[in-house]
């Protein structure tokens, strides 16, 4: 092993001298209390108090002024995708550097992905590189995007706050209001992060949630569409439940649509977690701070802190290799994961992927040198706060030895 691998696979079991997780959900607080609550009064699917008041405290929390909660956040990116008017053969341009669903969803929707690259700052969608190329790419024909090379509409662009990170939005909002492309934020990740003073998710048309069990704040499974638009979220509700139009007895549906209501049972556990949220994210970048402590002056290796422009909530964090040390990246997983320490490569970029292989793309160097030189590193919403538990026990433990 080189002696950067050997010296960061250190550093880590320093730090985490037991087996540590990637991200685990944590629940301290009222969980137990509302779930009974569900299961005593039998209030356990798609209605109940949860829900609704699961959606209203997310709206507080995000100043967003509709929040409508699904099953899980890919559902809410597929219902974003199609109030924005995505259709069959649209193309929509979405960074090849993230989560499947974000490019799955697009492919439910019957379009298909147009895959562009990230920026080092933020490892989002890097506006100026996209701005260039779809100078040479795309132009407006009847009010509509078209892309030059294939004939077909660009509808859309999903952005993704990576890693809780958040894209740097103004240049690509600006880019959208250019090009006609209705903007949607795959803000999955980002619950509690910031662009400027606004939280993430309010710039799109639509933006998607996800409160998977890996996620800052979880309702076991769970999603939800944020917006700011009543028309959309009217739709949103709609479509999310069966296009049931209301009625005392009678089962009257107005279109095909989908069972994507968040169960009361899922937003009970929510409504606890979301009290213990801000707690979650003062540890996290506490953590945060910590990581940077450890891994500044480590010659090779940098240690991925929010852009300048933003809050981030630091889901997942993110120790970046220099491009001369990629090699000791794939040592450092190994030696770190035979330790029990989970650390994890950043996702296989979506172009790599065998049923996106033939989707149009642009130049994606950054993606792939980041996909290259990106480690994930434990996260847990409170594990900043059991380190130092640990370290005060030790220091304890030396002062009475
Ligand atoms: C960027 C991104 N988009 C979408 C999703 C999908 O969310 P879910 O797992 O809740 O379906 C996730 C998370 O899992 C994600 O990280």
């Amino acid at each position: 092993m080189s002696s950067l691998a050997k010296k960061i696979t250190a550093i880590l079991i320093e730090l985490f001298p037991e087996p540590v997780v990637l991200h685990e959900p944590i629940f301290e607080g009222n969980e137990w209390d509302y779930v009974k609550q569900c299961l005593d009064t039998g209030w356990v699917s798609s209605a109940g108090k949860f829900v609704d008041r699961f959606e209203r405290q997310l709206e507080e929390f995000t100043n967003s002024r509709y929040v409508i909660a699904v099953v899980n956040g890919t559902t809410a990116l597929h219902i974003c995708l199609q109030l924005a008017e995505v259709q069959q053969n649209d193309e929509v341009l979405i960074p090849t550097l993230t989560f499947v669903a974000t490019a799955n969803t697009v492919k439910y929707c019957g379009a298909i992905p147009h895959f562009v690259d990230s920026d080092e700052k933020s490892l989002g969608i890097d506006p100026k590189k996209l701005e260039d190329y779809l100078k040479e790419i795309a132009e407006i024909r009847s009010d509509i995007c078209i892309n030059k090379k294939t004939g077909r509409p660009i509808r859309a662009m999903v952005v993704v706050h990576t890693f809780g990170h958040p894209v740097d939005l103004d240049p690509l909002v600006e880019l959208c209001n250019r090009y006609k492309l209705k903007l949607i934020e795959d803000a999955a990740e980002s619950l509690g992060s910031y662009y400027k003073e606004g939280h993430t998710g309010n710039r799109g048309v639509l933006s998607a949630l996800s409160f998977n069990g890996n996620k800052v704040i979880t309702t076991g499974g769970g999603g939800a569409i944020l917006t700011q638009d009543k028309n959309l979220a009217e739709q949103a509700r709609h479509l999310t439940t069966t296009a049931k139009v209301p009625h005392k007895w009678d089962f009257m549906h107005d279109c095909v649509a989908y069972n994507y209501r968040l169960p009361n049972i899922n937003a009970a556990l929510g409504c606890a977690q979301l009290e213990q949220l801000p707690d979650f994210l003062t540890n996290k970048r506490l953590l945060a701070e910590k990581y940077n402590q450890v891994f500044c002056g480590v010659e090779g290796v940098v240690y991925f802190n929010e852009p300048s422009y933003a809050r981030s909530n630091y889901w997942i964090n993110v120790l970046l290799f220099n491009r001369e040390y990629v090699d000791d990246l794939e040592a450092v997983l190994k030696q770190t994961n035979d330790q029990g320490i989970m650390t994890r490569p950043a996702w296989n970029l979506m172009h790599t992927l065998p049923m996106f292989s033939e989707c149009p793309r642009m130049n994606l160097s950054m993606a792939e040198s980041l996909r290259k030189r990106v480690i994930n590193l434990p996260s847990s919403p409170t594990l900043f706060r059991e380190l130092n538990q640990k370290s005060s026990r030790a220091d304890d433990g030396e002062k009475n030895s």
